[in-house]
Order: C-alpha cells, then sequence, then structure tokens
C-alpha cells in the first residue's frame, strides 16, 4: 500500500516523527534548502499537515495542497493556525486537549508560589551565601489573596481545583457564564481586576485575547496586584506590563508565556522581583509524551477512515454542512 504524503512543518518531537513514518511519507519542511521548489514540488500530493513548534499554519501555506484534509497540532493551543479558514476549505484541524490539564495546573500554582513567596530569589539568596550574612526577608503569602482566573476552561478547572485546596478563593472571567461551577462570575475583566489581587491568565491567545490584559486592566489590579500568565503572551500588553512593573502600579508578575517567544524584554529579565519559565507549562516527559502520542493518534484514525479524535471546534467532525 502506498503511503500518502504528510508535512511536517517545524521540528516535532521523535516518537512524533518515527511512528507518523510507519505510515507516511514525512517531508520535513525546516530541512529543505530551497523551502519554495520543496511547496512546489509536493502541491499535489499532501493530503495532511503535523503542525510543530508553532509555525504559522495560515491560509498561504495550507492553501498550497489542493489535497490537504486534516493538520494535526502538537498543543492544546491552536492560535497559529487560521482553524476557521481551515472549516471553510474542507480541512479539519486536531489539537491535544486534556491530556495537559494537571502538568499545566501544577506549573500554574508553582509559578504563583513562586512569585508570592519569592522562591527563586531565596534559592539565589542562599547560593550567593547571603544566609551566612542574615535571614532571607519575609516574603508575601497566599493567605490574603484572592485570584481571578482569565479563562477558566479545562486548565483554569485543574487550576481552580488546586486553589480550593490552598483555601484560595475563585472567581473568573471568560465570554459566557458557566452555570455548572461555584465560582463568581464577572462579565467585565476590568471589574474582575478590581476586585482580586491575584489575576490568572490562562486563555488562549487569538484575535479574541489580543491585549486584553492592557493598562486600564493592570491599573484595576492595583498596587498589591500580581500578574500570572501561562495562557499565551499576546493575551497580555507587554510593554504596559512592563511599564505598570517599573511604576509599582501593580506588584509583580509570574509569566510563563511571552509575545514574541523565546525574546523576553529584557527590562523583565533586569528585573529581580518577577519570576520567568520559557513556557514549561506541559513541559514534562510524561505529559509531552501524551501530547505527541495524541497528535500521532488523530493521523492515524484519519488515516484509517474513523475519522480524527480531537477536532478543533471550528473545524467539528463529521463536518457540518
Ligand atoms: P479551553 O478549555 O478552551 O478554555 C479556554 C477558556 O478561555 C474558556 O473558559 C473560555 O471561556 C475562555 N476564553 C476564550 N476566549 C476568550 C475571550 N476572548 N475572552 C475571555 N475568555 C475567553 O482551553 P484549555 O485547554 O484550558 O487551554 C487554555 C489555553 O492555555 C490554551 O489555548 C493555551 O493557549 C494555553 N496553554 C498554555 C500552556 C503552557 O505551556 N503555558 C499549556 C497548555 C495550554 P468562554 O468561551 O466563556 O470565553
Ligand atoms: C506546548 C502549549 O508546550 O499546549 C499548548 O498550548 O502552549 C504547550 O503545552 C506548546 O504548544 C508546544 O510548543
Amino acid at each position: 500500500m502506498t503511503k500518502p504524503d504528510l508535512l511536517m512543518t517545524g521540528p516535532m518531537m521523535q516518537m512524533i516523527q518515527d511512528q507518523l513514518e510507519q505510515r507516511f511519507v514525512v517531508h520535513r519542511l525546516w530541512l529543505a534548502d530551497d523551502k519554495e521548489a520543496f511547496l512546489r514540488k509536493l502541491a499535489p500530493s499532501v493530503v495532511a499537515i503535523a503542525s510543530g513548534s508553532h509555525v504559522p499554519c495560515d491560509p498561504a501555506l495550507m492553501g498550497r495542497f489542493p489535497g490537504v484534509k486534516i493538520v494535526s497540532s502538537f498543543g492544546v493551543g491552536y492560535d497559529h493556525i487560521d482553524a476557521t479558514w481551515a472549516g471553510q476549505n474542507g480541512i479539519v484541524v486536531t489539537n491535544t486537549p486534556d491530556v495537559l490539564n494537571e502538568e499545566v495546573a501544577d506549573t500554574a500554582l508553582g509559578l504563583l508560589l513562586c512569585t508570592v513567596r519569592e522562591l527563586p530569589q531565596t534559592d539565589r539568596y542562599l547560593r550567593a551565601g547571603k544566609w551566612l550574612e542574615k535571614p532571607y526577608p519575609l516574603s508575601g503569602t497566599l493567605r490574603d489573596r484572592k485570584v481571578g482566573i482569565l479563562g477558566l476552561g479545562r486548565i483554569g478547572k485543574a487550576i481552580a481545583r488546586r486553589l480550593d485546596a490552598f483555601n484560595v478563593p475563585v472567581v473568573y472571567h471568560g465570554r459566557s457564564e458557566q452555570k455548572d461551577v461555584p465560582y463568581r462570575y464577572y462579565a467585565s475583566l476590568v471589574d474582575m481586576a478590581k476586585d482580586v489581587n491575584v489575576l490568572l491568565i490562562v486563555a488562549p491567545g487569538g484575535a479574541s485575547t489580543n491585549k486584553i490584559v492592557n493598562r486600564e486592566v493592570l491599573e484595576a489590579l492595583g498596587p498589591d496586584g500580581i500578574l500570572i500568565n501561562v495562557g499565551r503572551g499576546s493575551v497580555v500588553d507587554e510593554a504596559a506590563l512592563v511599564q505598570a512593573l517599573k511604576a509599582k502600579t501593580i506588584r509583580t508578575a509570574g509569566l510563563d508565556v511571552f509575545e514574541d517567544e523565546p525574546r523576553v524584554p529584557s527590562e523583565l529579565i533586569a528585573m529581580d522581583h518577577v519570576v520567568l519559565f520559557p513556557h514549561v507549562g506541559s513541559a514534562s516527559v510524561h505529559t509531552r509524551n501524551a501530547m505527541a502520542q495524541l497528535v500521532v493518534d488523530n493521523l492515524v484514525s484519519w488515516a484509517d477512515g474513523k475519522g480524527p479524535l480531537t477536532p478543533v471546534e471550528e473545524t467539528p467532525w463529521p463536518p457540518k454542512h
């Protein structure tokens, strides 16, 4: 049986590449010297795309392949893919939901604790030999804090469950109220920011959330406020955040995601009181393996004629006509 042609847009985990090789002829775009000639040659035959490393998967790319029917993406967020266009053009997009919820929620709580209790700073203090001189100064606490979650979805709920166990009150903002959750809903992000002293972002990127955490929201959060972002860097106006941190209109921030990764503003790097993670929310061997398997399983299930396993909401399966 001839194997169908699959385009891989960026480097992906070896286990993905090895398993896909068994079912597809895998063409690696990032290794091509002449990308234009490579894409032109493959245009008539590619039926599937494996999307990795956040390489944009836009109409300009997908539109080159008249036979493409599926884009399987690594990660639950798919703001690098124009899924609406894909749906309109008969292409199903899949992502990797749920298998990473608990890992990202663990990371979010770790980042929150690091930020509030200044834990990375205490480590640096000890290594610098300063403990020999005097104890580390007393830190802030979670004990008097209320967390406003922007994006109470699959991961947001796993974070909220952890905060319940920590006895930290939770409220949330999203586009719509959820009737089946025990947390107070705010229709206005600014109103929620005024009422909490931790704003925790776990909303997707894309046009509808672009820079919605802006100067006004940060001012509403106030001088004792802490911003935690494990969603997408694009949700925050990063220049306004740097300004707010410099002017101390908010207290501090813990960030796992940035506007232009892996580039992080030098102003943030220079601030000792902020905590910065290099986008490691889901980055354990266990969870990345589960995500990788789901990328493969979606493609194999589709190739077997059984349909994709986890299509995104813009491209339901079976397609609605
Ligand atoms: P999800 O279940 O789809 O939840 C997303 C939540 O965001 C929903 O509650 C949704 O509520 C809200 N939302 C969507 N658009 C919004 C808007 N315009 N304004 C306000 N709220 C909005 O997604 P998930 O699986 O929890 O993942 C969430 C995101 O986390 C991903 O898209 C990804 O960007 C990020 N993530 C980061 C890492 C990391 O390593 N740091 C790892 C995994 C995921 P409404 O529909 O009611 O608005
Ligand atoms: C991934 C993420 O690490 O799932 C997501 O949306 O942001 C992370 O889990 C990332 O997509 C892969 O680079």
